[in-house]
């Protein structure tokens, strides 16, 4: 392991996203329908998952290939069982140059305030929380089970009691649903410390029913946000970094936007994604991953698994984003994209 890795774009790999469970507690219209997302539907068994175990021995293998953030995804990751076990495993990793790693964790808030104290406490930083509205009425029909919002804010602030911090707040805009949240999102966390980011409703997945009507641009989010609360751009804080940044001009903190429809950043995109029954996945619109699992499982060593990582990284050309536009619609002949729940964020 060198460290030097980059892949057939010239893009290094920094950044590993670990997705350990394809379930969740909620059913976000634009990521698990209700419809598709039912008692019936084919959610992997508990054998297939990759253990506690498995997952670290992976991660340590990227880690030796240059990685420095992690980030546990899901589904909702809180609904695995012991999860800050795993977060401590992966807490005493160090990166090339010795570093403990970013380590983080994507979450929509709903067991934060019950779990926040044994995240921290087994080495977690820091935490990201999906929140799409402040009206609970908007955001008891987008979570689609009636999840209370009071409850996802008493998840920030344990989290924030916990020193789990910076925290982000991801909050997707969907045009005609929860673009009047837009204002009283920002006017909330100004101020506070806490990062809100604004996502493009994406095409990801197969199941959403995407439809370009319903993305509301970032530049149009900055615009609105900026006429009432001047904001001014500022720089990137790290290369192949997925927000936009903004700075409120008064000092009240910054903002974030998220453009991966209308300014695709795949140009500098350094991560892998595993998903939960260990898979590797170069894109988050890819169709198909690269079984992990069976070498963990078999006879292969630790130098033959980061070989063999290191030989998928190299022939990956994954921008699509990027060719989103000159794609035919329905592009890859009836391959199925994956499912955000399935691969995280
Ligand atoms: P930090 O800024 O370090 O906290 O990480 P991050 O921006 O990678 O965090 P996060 O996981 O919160 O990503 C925010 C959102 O951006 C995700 O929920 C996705 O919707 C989107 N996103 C993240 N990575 C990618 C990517 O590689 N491609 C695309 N198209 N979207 C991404
Ligand atoms: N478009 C944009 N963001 C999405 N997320 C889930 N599905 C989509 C989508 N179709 C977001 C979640 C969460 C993160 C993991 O990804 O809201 O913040
Ligand atoms: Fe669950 Fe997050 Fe998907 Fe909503 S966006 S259904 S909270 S995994
Ligand atoms: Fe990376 Fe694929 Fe997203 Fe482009 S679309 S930024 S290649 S994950």
């Amino acid at each position: 392991a060198t460290g030097l890795l980059s892949d057939a774009l010239g893009r290094p790999l920094r950044d590993l996203r670990i997705s350990v469970t394809d379930r969740c507690n909620f059913r976000c219209s634009y990521c698990m329908p209700k419809e598709v997302f039912d008692k019936d539907y084919p959610y992997l068994p508990h054998a297939d998952l990759l253990t506690f175990e498995e997952i670290t021995r992976i991660a340590k293998q990227f880690v030796a290939h240059g990685v420095r953030k992690i980030r546990l995804t899901g589904g909702e990751p809180l609904l695995r069982k012991n999860i800050e076990i795993l977060v401590e495993q992966l807490a005493a990793l160090r990166t090339v140059d010795g570093e403990p790693l970013d380590l983080t964790l994507t979450t929509n808030g709903s067991l934060l305030a019950r779990k926040a104290k044994a995240l921290k406490a087994a080495g977690l930083q820091r935490v990201t929380v999906s929140l799409d509205g402040l009206d609970d009425n908007v955001f008891r029909s987008m979570n689609d089970v009636d999840f209370p919002v009071a409850e996802v804010l008493r998840g920030i602030e344990a989290a924030r009691d916990a020193g789990l911090g910076p925290i982000k707040i991801n909050m997707v805009v969907k045009r005609g649903t929860n673009e009047h949240e837009i204002l009283p999102m920002a006017r909330h966390f100004k101020g506070t410390g806490i990062v809100l980011r604004f996502i493009e409703y994406m095409d990801v997945g197969a199941t959403n029913g995407w439809r370009m009507n319903e993305v509301m641009p970032s530049a149009e989010v900055v615009r609105h946000i900026g006429s009432e609360l001047p904001l001014v751009q500022l720089d990137p804080s790290a290369p192949g970094e997925t927000a936009e940044r903004w700075g409120y001009a008064d000092g009240g903190g910054e903002i974030g936007v998220i453009s991966s429809v209308t300014q695709a950043f795949c140009g500098d995109c350094n991560r892998a994604r595993l998903s939960t029954e260990g898979r590797l996945y170069l894109c988050l619109f890819a169709t198909q991953g690269h079984d992990l699992r069976s070498l963990v499982r078999g006879s292969a060593s630790d130098e033959q698994l980061a070989s063999a990582i290191g030989h998928i990284w190299h022939g990956r050309d994954d921008r699509y984003s990027q060719l989103r536009s000159s794609l035919p619609p329905d592009a890859g002949s009836g391959a199925r994209r994956v499912e955000m729940s399935y691969i995280g964020g």
